[in-house]
């Protein structure tokens, strides 16, 4: 038996032997990934010859073909199957579709992220596939760019930890491998434009972005995506730095870098950086990236230039050793076993799914109408998201991708906004009238506002639709549609209490609900539960404990409107707006009020080694049991450039029964207080830390931290 078929010897002698064997046409072969739909007859019969890195998207009959055909290759190298499982394995109908990671950041809550992780991994391995396309670990601070709905919000501390938790459940059971992305500073583009450049420098790729991957590197994460993107006007594909010196040598990646969709193509197509493929895909290897997805050329380019010596062999060797380790990493030489197919959807997943949707819905406003009396007789839902299971899954499911398909029907069960309401309160009760579209004028609003009048209480779901959200969808608004504000002003005329319910990728100017709704539930993109879960707290039936992982601004040119930008001289005002957000990062209200006292430092002198512990006493003071996120802010006082006046460092999520108080304790790690200075170095300058530890960035205990 060949050596590298022998799975009593360790991953390196494995792969060691293996290359060994490899052929530069196989090798390089290895470092290509291809869509299983666009073969073309050419790339066909080299992948029945030589085998081929990985195919994307490929989904069951399909893969067992792949894996025939790779049989019959001289050295049988398995493919690794990936797919873009990005709030679960939701590219396959039938699948758990969990909330969007937008969403699921408003849960604060590490453990069920991991859970949810793990969930969806044996979804994917169950379907035959070994890699998923998640986390994104980019950061939304540009509200109008399409993809903010896939981030786990504006804070890069919240990204990384909820990214290292996701990244681990992904990963814990040996069936797939995770792949951080899109490495970095994707979100920050001009304009919020998807893909254009990000104006940003170094330090600021350090003292914002880079965190979430060193997390997500520390915690073993396979694979790491390169950004369609350019930072400061150098493609992400092209960057040795950012690749090779940054993530692999200093962070110490050592699993595979794989591009996004055809970036090589981009190069010069789009950048216009490459004249020709073969120029780009030089400059792609040689800056660090290992597999090219879906650019066919790459194959016979490279090749071409190693043979020409433009590309040296050792640095091939480098890339095929980190993809051929990760495929032994996953058993694929050795009749991996997956999970059954029963997983997918299984009811312990169905419940996971269902208490994450409800950790991620978050309570705005309440003026007392929530929970809504036992007693009531007729409640009316209208608006266009109502009954929308197509925007309240949002982006990355089978109605979307691999092609968009406007007559697909979930096979799962899901529960919309008026689904959740007939369970909760029982069909009977309930009247729907859709109102509006979304689009369009409201000839519908007549009959919604007759419905509201003749109602004891109007749930109105209102928000956006699957083709405001995603890539390259960047809005230049993110204001309410027309037929939205006139549904909502039409109903609040009749003086009925309105519920607003949000079914939208991402945040949206809501003055107006703030103004005219007595309560506001946000939901962001809450998967097959988001539905049930916003009737289950309008009917009390849970104590909400979402929190805003993301801003809300009042106007779209408020942006950006994240709350730990640097103070400025402009006094954080526009003359024509009033001050401040209409939501900022950290709101969110529970059935329970959650009194803060005794903030307690361990030391209030401290090394810049140290790590203390910051403690505070949290009273739920309401009649439900509940949970809360307890939120540690910082403020660097005097530092030799600017730093925000608040920022995360630390959260926990506890539960905390009615009536009682319990004693929450963060760790703060002093080298966590670290500002990177001009030339890129990181410091912790000595002074005053002002601590905060509150509910949310206005709601909070303050404590001075001397470090020396
Ligand atoms: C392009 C997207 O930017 C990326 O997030 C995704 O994983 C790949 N396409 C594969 O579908």
């Amino acid at each position: 038996m060949e050596k590298y078929l022998d799975k009593t010897l360790t991953i390196d002698e494995r792969t060691d032997d293996l290359l060994s064997r490899m052929t530069i046409e196989e090798k390089v072969g290895q470092m290509l990934q291809l869509s299983y739909n666009g073969l073309n007859p050419l790339d066909y019969a080299r992948f029945k010859k030589l085998g081929i890195g990985s195919f994307f998207h490929a989904l069951g009959g399909e893969i067992d073909d792949i894996l025939k055909k790779t049989e019959k290759t001289r050295l049988r190298i398995p493919p690794i199957f990936g797919i873009d499982a990005i709030h679960g394995h939701a590219l396959h109908n039938g699948a758990t579709v969990f909330p969007s990671q937008l969403a699921m950041s408003c849960s604060f809550n590490r453990d069920l992220i991991f859970e949810m992780g793990r969930a969806t991994a044996k979804e994917v391995a169950a379907d035959g596939l070994d890699w998923t396309f998640s986390p994104v670990l980019c950061i939304a601070r540009d509200l109008r760019w399409g993809r903010v709905n896939e981030t786990f919000g504006e804070d890069s501390y919240v990204v990384g930890e909820l990214g290292e938790a996701i990244i681990k459940g992904y990963e814990c059971d040996g069936y797939i491998i995770a792949c951080a992305k899109h490495y970095i500073a994707y979100g920050e583009a001009t304009g919020g434009r998807d893909a254009y450049d990000s104006p940003i420098t170094e330090r600021k790729v350090r003292e914002v972005f880079l965190e979430p991957f060193r997390k997500a590197v520390d915690a073993g994460c396979g694979s790491i995506m390169t950004a369609y993107g350019s930072i400061d006007a150098l493609p992400l594909t092209a960057n040795k730095h950012m690749l090779t010196d940054i993530l692999k040598d200093e962070l110490g990646f050592e699993g595979f870098v794989v591009t996004d969709y055809e970036n090589v193509k981009s190069l010069v197509k789009k950048q216009h950086v490459a004249a020709d493929i073969k120029e780009a895909s030089e400059m792609t290897v040689e800056a660090g990236n290992d597999m090219s997805m879906n650019t066919h050329k790459f194959y016979t380019s490279v090749l071409e230039l190693v043979k020409k010596g433009k590309i040296s062999e050792e640095r091939i060797n480098d890339s095929v050793r980190r993809i051929l380790r990760i495929k032994f990493r996953l058993g694929l030489f050795d009749g991996k076993e997956r999970p059954p197919k029963s997983v997918i959807s299984c009811n312990e997943h169905r419940a996971l799914n269902h208490e994450i949707a409800q950790e991620s819905t978050v309570l705005l406003k309440n003026d007392g109408v929530l929970p809504l009396k036992q007693n009531i007789k007729k409640i009316a839902v209208v608006g266009p998201n109502a009954d929308s299971i197509r925007a309240q899954y949002g982006d990355w499911t089978f109605f979307s991708h691999p092609l968009p398909s406007p007559i697909a029907k979930p096979k799962g069960t899901y529960y919309t906004v008026l689904g959740g309401m007939k369970k909760v309160f029982g069909a009977d009760k309930i009247v729907f009238e859709k109102g509006c579209d979304i689009f369009g004028h409201g000839s519908g609003i007549g009959k919604a506002v007759e419905a509201a009048k003749n109602a004891d209480a109007v749930v109105c779901v209102i928000g956006d639709v699957l083709h405001l959200n995603g890539e390259y969808r960047d809005r230049a608004n993110i204001e309410l549609t027309k037929s939205q504000i006139e549904l909502v002003e039409r109903l609040a005329e009749t003086g009925k209490k309105i519920i607003a319910v949000l079914v939208n990728g991402k945040p949206l100017c809501i003055n107006l609900l703030k103004e005219k709704c007595a309560a506001i539930i946000e939901t962001f993109n809450g998967g097959d539960f988001g539905g049930l879960a916003a009737a289950e707290l309008i009917a009390g039936e849970f104590n909400p404990s979402g929190k805003l992982s993301i801003s809300f601004p009042q106007s779209s040119s408020q942006m950006p409107c994240y709350y730990n930008q640097f103070d400025g001289w402009h006094g954080g005002q526009y003359v024509d707006l009033k001050k401040g957000n209409t939501y900022t990062f950290g709101d969110g209200l529970s059935f329970s009020e959650f009194a803060y006292s005794k903030l307690k430092l361990s030391k209030t002198t401290a090394n810049k080694n140290d790590v203390i512990e910051v403690s505070v006493n949290v009273k739920n003071k309401g009649k439900m049991d509940g949970k809360e996120t307890v939120m540690l802010f910082v403020n660097d006082v005097v530092s030799s450039i600017l730093t925000p006046q608040m920022e995360l460092k630390g959260f926990e999520k506890v539960f905390i029964r009615a009536g009682e108080t319990k004693t929450v304790t963060l760790q703060l790690k002093i080298s966590d207080l670290a500002i990177v200075k001009p030339d890129c170095t990181y410091e912790v300058e000595s002074g005053d830390f002002e601590i905060m530890v509150g509910r949310n960035t206005k709601e909070n205990l303050k404590a001075v931290l001397k470090v020396k």
